[in-house]
């Protein structure tokens, strides 16, 4: 397939407009016309076969228990706003117990084990994943609301890798330091957010347990429901018990992790805010902690990138996912000369996403993931109108139930703006202009965070030259949210620090003897 009819496609082959179409179409209309000629028929991915439970409970010393507590809340599909099964809401008692279980685990048998069996145990969980992959994509999607596109092709294969990647360090942990010797640290406490659930599950259980830890997860109180289906597959892998133990609920279950004693390590991903509090919490004890927190990362195009790739990866960068995405490229800057082609493109490319029923495979975008996230959005949007940028939004209809934003973007922002500063966690984008590199290398690292950056430009120096100037974890070149386990992820500054994934991620959760 050429370039061209490539991007008149939003992901079904059968509807790239033929060659002769592209021939006769001027450049600056296609996506428009294509659009108006176009539509796409409904193409629900089935799911009557999948079930939700109605209830769900936590999981502790290998058992599905009721909470303490008694309560449950209700977890609502965000494309619906139907109510589709209840959570159990742990409390500081059940944390407690978790961490026992944990703690016996850690010291009876996870911790004692040889890393070569620990590694069994993790491919068995990576294979069952694997088995599944399909019913818990579904699950993510009515849970969450990210599209099928995503939760299928991105979330569940990175998952499956997160536990295969992680299984096969479990023996070779002493080849990975050589001269040291590594030992796990205890019980980890980890505190995981919506965006990605079970994926942000995998990246912290799988190397704390390739390391020989034991684990009390909290899961997000929008999308618990993917992690108590892992919880199944941890009992079906026949994990020893104790080993995960998984406990749901709000922030106060979640501080009941941070503040319980016998926590030996505590990892965190969600807002800076909260990692703040854990931060101060956590501060004068032995825990060790890695926290990582919001970004406002930067998306460079230079005059020479190729506009129609750094344009896809602009679209990959934030508007996929719903833009709940940390590392999402939210603040995008272009090289002087090149502005008109970037906008005018960005604006047809953006007249074709579509956006509604997450779980429709020719859907971009899906639903924002709750209520509140929505306001959140919607506020920061006003913000941009009330401080002078200009708001670009397509004419597109939104869904009249669930929670839904369409494709934003503003132009004339300034660096001061609330919405060049601070994380969004939308589908919007902030676009400014830079005359040299070196400008917009300053304004890229003027922000307290520094998770992530982009950079498009044709000249490999100049790639190396921004790249190791720009003051983020991590740096992607003419592309952009891509994700490998073997690759360390995480913060500079307020983005947080530690990190996850590759031979680095092992170091948060092992002490070098
Ligand atoms: P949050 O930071 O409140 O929630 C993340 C997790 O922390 C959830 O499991 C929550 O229950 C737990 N939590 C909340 N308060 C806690 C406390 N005091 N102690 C321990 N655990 C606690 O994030 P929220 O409120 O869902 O989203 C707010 C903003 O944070 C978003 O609008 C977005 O800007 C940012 N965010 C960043 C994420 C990232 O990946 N870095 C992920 C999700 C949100
Ligand atoms: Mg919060």
């Amino acid at each position: 397939m050429s370039k061209k009819s490539k991007k008149l496609t939003t992901g079904v082959a059968t509807l790239v407009a033929p060659a002769s179409h592209a021939a006769i179409v001027p450049v600056r209309d296609r996506h428009l016309r294509f659009n108006e000629r176009w539509n796409y028929s409904p193409a629900p991915e089935v799911h009557t076969d999948i079930k939700i439970q109605p209830r769900y409970d936590l999981f502790i010393g290998g058992k599905f228990v009721k909470p303490s507590s008694g309560k449950y809340f209700p977890s609502i599909n965000p494309a619906t706003e139907k109510q589709h099964a209840e959570i159990a809401q742990g409390t500081a008692a059940d944390v407690d117990k978790a961490v026992k279980a944990a703690r016996r685990a850690y010291e009876k048998t996870w911790g004692k084990m040889p890393g070569r069996e620990r590694g069994k145990y993790l491919f068995r969980i990576a294979r069952l994943l694997q088995e599944k992959m399909r019913d818990l994509a579904v699950i993510e999607s009515l849970d969450g609301g990210k599209t099928i596109r995503e939760s299928r092709n991105i979330d569940l294969p990175l998952v499956a890798a997160h536990f295969f990647y992680h299984a096969g360090w479990a023996d070779k942990l002493d080849y990975a330091f050589p001269g040291r010797k590594p030992q796990p640290l205890g019980v980890a406490g980890q505190i995981i957010p919506w965006n990605f659930p079970l994926l942000m599950a995998a990246w912290k259980l799988a190397p704390a347990l390739a390391c020989g830890n034991t684990c009390v997860l909290k899961p997000a109180e929008t999308t618990s429901v993917t992690a108590m289906h892992l919880a199944e597959i941890l009992a079906e892998a026949d994990l020893p018990e104790g080993v995960v133990n998984i406990v749901t609920g709000f922030g106060d279950t979640g501080a009941a992790i941070v503040n319980h004693p016998d926590i030996d390590k505590l990892a965190f991903t969600g807002s800076t805010e909260v990692g703040k509090i854990i931060a101060k919490s956590v501060a004068g004890t032995r825990k060790k902690l890695t926290l990582e927190l919001g970004g406002k990362a930067a998306n460079i195009i230079c005059e020479d990138a190729p506009i129609d790739q750094a344009i896809e990866g602009i679209i990959q960068g934030i508007y996929f996912n719903q833009g709940h995405v940390c590392c999402a490229g939210s603040r995008l800057f272009v090289q002087e000369s090149i502005v008109e082609p970037v906008i005018r493109r960005l604006r047809n490319r953006l007249s074709t996403l579509r956006v509604g029923d997450p779980l429709d495979k020719n859907t971009d975008i899906g639903a924002i993931n709750s209520r509140e996230q929505l306001g959140k959005i919607r506020e920061m949007v006003e913000s941009g109108k009330k401080e002078g940028a200009e708001l670009f939004q397509p004419a597109c209809k939104l869904p009249s139930k669930g929670f839904f934003f369409a494709p934003s973007f503003f132009t004339g922002v300034t660096d001061s703006h609330r919405i060049a500063q601070e994380e969004i966690f939308g589908p919007v984008l902030s676009v400014m202009t830079f005359r040299t590199p070196e400008e917009a290398l300053e304004r890229a690292n003027n922000t307290p965070y520094g998770l992530s950056a982009g950079v498009w430009t044709d000249k490999g120096s100049k790639v190396f030259k921004l790249a190791t100037q720009l003051r983020a974890g991590v740096i992607w070149a003419e592309t952009y949210n891509k994700f490998d386990p073997a690759s360390p992820f995480g913060g500079y500054k307020e983005s947080g620090f530690g990190r996850e994934g590759g031979k680095q991620g092992l170091l948060s959760y092992l002490k070098l003897g």
